[in-house]
């Protein structure tokens, strides 16, 4: 009996030991693995850096076309060299309560989580939609944990800035686009002169694909796609990072931003993006400014590719820029490469962001590892 435990136990070990694959490099679009050899399920995701850890919190994703469906929860992963990565869990659960916003059935998705260290508290935010109502309700959902790695409270999902104005849309374009809403609503100009912003003002405003940074001051900004994805919002949250202050903006209004991910260089900050095209991928895009809450200019296509990576972003979609702790300028584009069929099939594609004239561009690497940040 004792031997035969022990035989087991045995091959059950060196089962593992065969199964768990060590990392050196990273090899975008291919199957990655945890530290139990299962497939990493944190799609759309973000990452913190804390307590000399890397964590990465996402989608997790079940299998088949109804994957997208929140089922489980925010996945979470830590790992100290970024190519291997343990699994701890689930960070965020869907709730057992059929009374709760967050039940089984409904859409989490791009949660992102930042460190408030007046609070000491871990606070992710994440995209929201109800259960049985597709893409409709619009709504940013919040939670906060004493752990990094969790359980993650549910304090509440809602729509953004009810009753105010964005700072810079000036009382003329609020009459202006009271007029064009009432008496030529217009799809190509609804963008442009935010006729869904008038729409939704009571309301509150959509909330999309989303992201967070927090700034060298502490600040924390919510960026999202508003407005039925037409035009991003940047939203300053509270001290505590667990609301929103009120004080936000537009911008980019009328192009179509989705999958945002900031980066801060030289006082400069950075916005990748894609464009919309729902799960399929597109051509991905940069903006720059010199403040988060104005300014914000297009630099086009930050992929140098074949026409047909640059098309498709290398067939990814933007989720999280990664900066890398204790190099100095090196940063990781984050993108989702997702197989709509099979969601949890998705793969990641992490590219090393690269710089020209102070300009971040991306190009493929079949494999590469962080000493090629220290060869520029
Ligand atoms: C994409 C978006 C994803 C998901 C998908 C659903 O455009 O970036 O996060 O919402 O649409 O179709």
């Amino acid at each position: 009996m004792k031997k035969g435990f022990l035989l087991v136990a045995f091959f059950f070990s060196s089962y593992f030991m065969i199964a768990q694959t060590v990392y050196d490099k990273f090899k975008p679009g291919e199957v990655w693995l945890d530290h139990k050899g299962n497939l990493i399920n944190a799609h759309g995701g973000g990452f913190l850096y804390y307590n000399n850890t890397y964590y990465w919190f996402g989608e997790h994703k079940a299998a088949g076309e109804m994957g997208n469906k929140a089922m489980v929860g925010v996945h979470v992963y830590s790992s100290k060299d970024i190519y291997n990565w343990k699994d701890e869990g689930i960070a965020l659960k869907m709730a057992k309560n059929k009374n709760s916003l967050l039940q089984k059935g409904c859409i989490l998705e791009r949660p992102k989580v930042i460190y408030n260290k007046k609070t000491g508290k871990f606070v992710m935010w994440f995209h929201h939609e109800l259960k049985d109502q597709g893409y409709k309700a619009a709504l940013t959902g919040v939670a906060v944990a004493d752990k990094v790695t969790g359980p993650y409270k549910y304090i509440n999902s809602f729509r953004l800035h009810s009753k105010v104005w964005p700072i810079n849309f000036t009382k003329e374009q609020q009459e202006s686009a009271a007029l064009i809403y009432k008496t030529e609503f217009n799809k190509t100009r609804r963008g442009k002169e935010g006729l869904d912003l008038y729409r939704d003002f009571e309301v509150g405003q959509m909330s999309r694909d989303m992201t967070l940074y927090v700034d060298d001051d502490q600040q924390g900004y919510h960026i999202t796609a508003s407005e039925e994805n037409q035009t991003l919002l940047i939203s300053k949250l509270s001290d505590d990072y667990l609301s929103m202050t009120g004080e936000y903006v537009r911008i980019l209004p009328g192009e179509r931003n989705e999958g945002p991910a900031i980066l801060k260089k030289d006082g400069k900050y950075y916005l990748f993006s894609s464009d919309l095209t729902g799960w399929l991928p597109n051509p991905a895009r940069l903006a720059v400014s010199d403040n988060m809450m104005s300014g914000w200019k297009s630099l086009g296509n930050p992929c140098r590719g074949t026409e047909e990576e640059n098309k498709t972003t290398f067939r990814s979609q933007s989720t999280y820029v990664l900066p890398i702790e204790g190099k100095k300028d090196a940063f990781i584009f984050v993108a989702d490469r997702w197989d709509p069929k099979n969601l949890i099939d998705s793969q990641y594609i992490l590219l090393p962001i690269e710089f020209e004239n102070e300009i971040p561009f991306l190009k493929w690497y079949d494999s590469w590892n962080l000493n090629l940040f220290d060869k520029k």
